[in-house]
């Protein structure tokens, strides 16, 4: 039994009491089910679930509503409903998250997937609900440890800051989530893990996160194999358990792997409900879909606490025109580029600096240590211009000043981004100031 024998009987006579509106299907096609009956009792997102006469029963959502006619997606096959069969609709469902889920995983309804029992919190909440006012909204806070010298420094992170990780799948992404669930200084780290195969589930809890990760995380999962309702549900259902967290005062790090699958679930949904596609395959509700969950990320209503949210994206190549790269980026404070050559010559985390940017910068930092971060960046941008000259032997020292001492401090500085920082800020930044001594 996943609850405890009282919750679960509180539970039974709370769905025995209930009487929910039924209809009947009368066509079903391709994983969606027309419905009559109900159109003037459904709402978009109810949970509805079909009672086939072979007794099974099959949950599903409803994903559009027209005149005569309500569309349900089921979460699964629906192999054996028939015309006739009768349809309960049980209205939109919740999750009610509780401070005991620190240090499980947990499903998008809020049901435990590690075995162990798990406690329904007190409060049922919307999975949809929306972001705070923005006149509410607290501003940016103060800049937070992360664990890792680039991050301390370069790419700084503040309380309520969301930024997104770009990159092609084997780059590094999940490895670096999970350095900023075990590094970023916060209360409380909830994870969203929409659309990975179950193999890499168990991998990222028991491997890549570890217990040390888990001690103060909860993980809310939705694997590649379950329908798209369920998936694109994992991210909202994230943000929610995020939000009751935050709404106790708490500093919560958000951290969604990833947006890109959460994307594609909404796609199959609206596809499904037969909404047209166009932005290169994505329906156009996508962006708002996006930008909505970005939004409940951030700074708190006054009162609360903060979410301060890393949304990894995956990227064909490095093409940041990607869709859905494209619609995160402009709701975001900041975006982090892993690439892939970087990490084929072995240096993690892969990032490409000049690509990635900050948007707490220079506020988040002191004018000294702005100059080091502006000196870094000039040098490691001659660098770069000159690598292929470099690298072929074509460049003679000594003709650009710039470029010599870009090359005396690139082994330095390429080492320095991929250091942990076990101590503190101050000491990233002197870290940082020692890397570019040599280039006077
Ligand atoms: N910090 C690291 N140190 C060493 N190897 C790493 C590191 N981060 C990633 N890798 C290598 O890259 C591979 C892919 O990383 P992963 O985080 O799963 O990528 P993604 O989530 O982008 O697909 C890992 O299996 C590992 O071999
Ligand atoms: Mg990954």
């Amino acid at each position: 039994m996943a609850l405890g024998g009282l919750e679960m009987l509180q539970a039974e006579i709370a769905e025995v009491g209930a009487v929910h509106p039924v209809g009947r299907v009368f066509e079903v096609g391709q994983g969606t089910i027309e419905v009559s009956g109900l159109t003037a009792r459904a709402t978009l997102g109810d949970r509805a679930q079909i009672h086939a006469r072979s007794g099974a029963r099959f949950d599903a959502e409803v994903i559009a509503l027209r005149r005569g006619a309500v569309t349900l997606l089921a979460d699964g096959a629906v192999e054996g409903v028939a015309i006739g069969d009768r349809v309960e609709v049980l209205g939109q469902a919740g999750i009610a998250p509780d401070n005991s889920w620190v240090g499980r995983i947990v499903d998008p309804f809020g049901r435990p997937l590690d075995g162990r029992p798990l406690l329904r919190g007190p409060e049922d909440r919307n999975v949809r609900a929306a972001p705070p006012a923005a006149a509410t909204r607290g501003r940016l806070g103060d800049r937070v440890e992360t664990g890792l010298d680039v991050f301390n420094t370069l790419l700084p992170l503040v309380r309520g800051q969301r930024i997104g990780l770009f990159a092609g799948s084997g780059v590094g992404k999940s490895s670096l989530l999970a350095k900023f669930a075990k590094g970023v200084e916060a209360d409380v780290v909830v994870i969203a893990l929409i659309g990975e195969r179950g193999r890499e589930l168990r991998e990222f809890v028991e491997k890549t996160m570890g217990p040390e990760g888990m001690a103060r995380a909860v993980i809310v999962a939705a694997t590649s194999d379950q329908s798209p309702l369920v998936r694109r549900r994992c991210g909202w259902a994230a943000m929610t358990v995020a939000e009751h967290f935050r709404d106790q005062g708490k500093h919560v790090l958000f951290l969604a792997d990833s947006v890109t699958r959460f994307a594609e679930a909404h796609r199959e949904v609206a596809l499904a409900g037969g909404e047209p596609a166009s932005l290169r395959g994505y329906p156009p509700s996508t962006a708002h879909q996006i930008m909505s969950l970005a939004e409940r990320s951030g700074p708190g209503p006054e009162g609360t606490g903060d979410i301060t949210a890393v949304f990894s994206v995956l990227v064909a190549g490095s093409d940041m025109e990607e869709p859905v790269a494209d619609i995160l980026r402009g709701t975001l404070d900041g975006h982090v580029v892993l690439d892939r050559a970087i990490a084929e010559r072995g240096r993690f985390p892969a990032i490409d600096l000049l690509r990635s940017v900050s948007r707490s910068l220079p506020d988040a930092a002191t004018p000294p240590e702005n100059a080091l971060i502006g000196k870094a960046r000039k040098l490691l941008g001659a660098y770069d211009r000159a690598e292929m000259m470099i690298q072929a032997g074509l460049y003679t020292a000594g003709s650009d000043p710039m470029i010599d001492a870009a090359i005396r401090v690139w082994p330095a500085l390429d080492g320095f981004i991929a250091q942990d920082a076990p101590d503190h800020t101050s000491a990233s930044f002197a870290r940082l100031a020692k890397a570019l001594a040599p280039a006077g």
